[in-house]
């Protein structure tokens, strides 16, 4: 598994999104395919208060308790509507106690909308002082929302941004990649199989050029899109699935190598954005 360094530690460059998992009927699946992926070397597990309610939380706590906080890397994410004086530090104890930890890995502010940046990177600075998160992230952020937080006292200090990235939804390869390689900010590439950019998952499905690529490493077209998506070495996918051997397939993509012969057959189909495009969110 190729891996990808946050801040002073290396995580494995494919990672497991926790969406719309945590299903009580669902769960000892999911237990078993995130322990198919930790047998792959893979670590993070991305999740966030949205994600049901707390659900996916305290299903990130079962993994805890099943395999060990040591083995992950845990991703949380809070509501800029939480993200206030009254409220943030009470949600971060709520994370801290689903999740069945005393101290997050990254907390990411999820998306912008009207939080108080300032407010914000203070506060996280100050968790992090305290022990309470190793590092903190924001999320759905573009380059001018990085330019803002980097203004702002220890907005620098933000570890990672999180954003919708795959082969068909690629605006960020224009000017947001560049800027964070630049500022040495690694990029969780959320969504990496689609299943978010409906338009580009119809492009995605009918591509030949993947499914050409993927012929040649012997290897899935979603291996190849994952495999894509963390070709630059700053890049987290997290693909989500709550199949075992989806699981397994996801993490062994961390080894697919692609060349600049696939490179540039994937480019056929998927171009290399050429202006600007607004950030795709979902
Ligand atoms: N920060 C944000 O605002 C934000 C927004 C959206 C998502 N996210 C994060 O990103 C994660 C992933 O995004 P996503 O759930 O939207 O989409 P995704 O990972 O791009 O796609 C998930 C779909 O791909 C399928 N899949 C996964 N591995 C596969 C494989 N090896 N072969 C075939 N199909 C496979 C899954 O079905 P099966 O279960 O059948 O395998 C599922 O239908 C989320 O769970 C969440 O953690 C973050």
């Amino acid at each position: 598994m190729r891996t990808v360094r946050i801040g002073d530690t290396q995580v494995g460059a494919i990672g497991i999104g926790l969406w719309s998992m945590g299903d009580a009927r669902r769960r000892e699946r999911e237990l078993e395919a995130v322990g198919r992926g930790l047998e792959g070397d893979m670590q993070v597990l991305d999740t966030a208060e949205m994600y049901g309610d707390g659900v996916s939380e305290s299903f990130v706590g079962e993994c805890v308790r099943r395999f060990g906080r040591d083995r992950l890397f845990i991703i949380d994410k809070v509501l800029p509507s939480n993200a206030t004086p009254k409220h943030l530090r009470q949600r971060l104890e709520t994370a801290l106690r689903l999740t069945g930890t005393d101290r997050l890995d990254l907390y990411l502010l999820h998306w912008r909308e009207n939080a108080d940046l300032a407010y914000v990177a203070q506060a996280m600075h100050d968790f992090v002082a305290e022990g309470l998160i190793a590092r903190w992230g924001v999320s759905n952020f573009d380059v001018a929302d990085l330019e803002d937080l980097w203004k702002v006292p220890y907005g620098d200090e933000c570890a990672v941004n999180e954003d919708l990235y795959n082969v068909a939804v690629r605006g960020v390869d224009y000017d947001l990649l560049p800027w964070q390689r630049e500022h040495h900010l690694p990029l969780i590439a959320y969504s990496p199989l689609g299943s978010g950019g409906m338009a580009g998952l119809e492009a995605m499905r009918s591509s030949r050029a993947l499914e050409q690529v993927a012929r040649r490493h012997g290897a899935s077209v979603q291996q190849v899109e994952l495999a894509w998506a963390v070709r630059s070495g700053s890049v987290i996918a997290i693909p989500q699935t709550s199949n075992p051997d989806h699981m397994a397939a996801n993490a062994a993509a961390g080894d697919l190598v692609l060349d600049e012969e696939d490179l540039a057959l994937i480019d056929t189909d998927f171009p290399t954005p050429t202006h600007k495009i607004p950030l795709a969110k979902i």
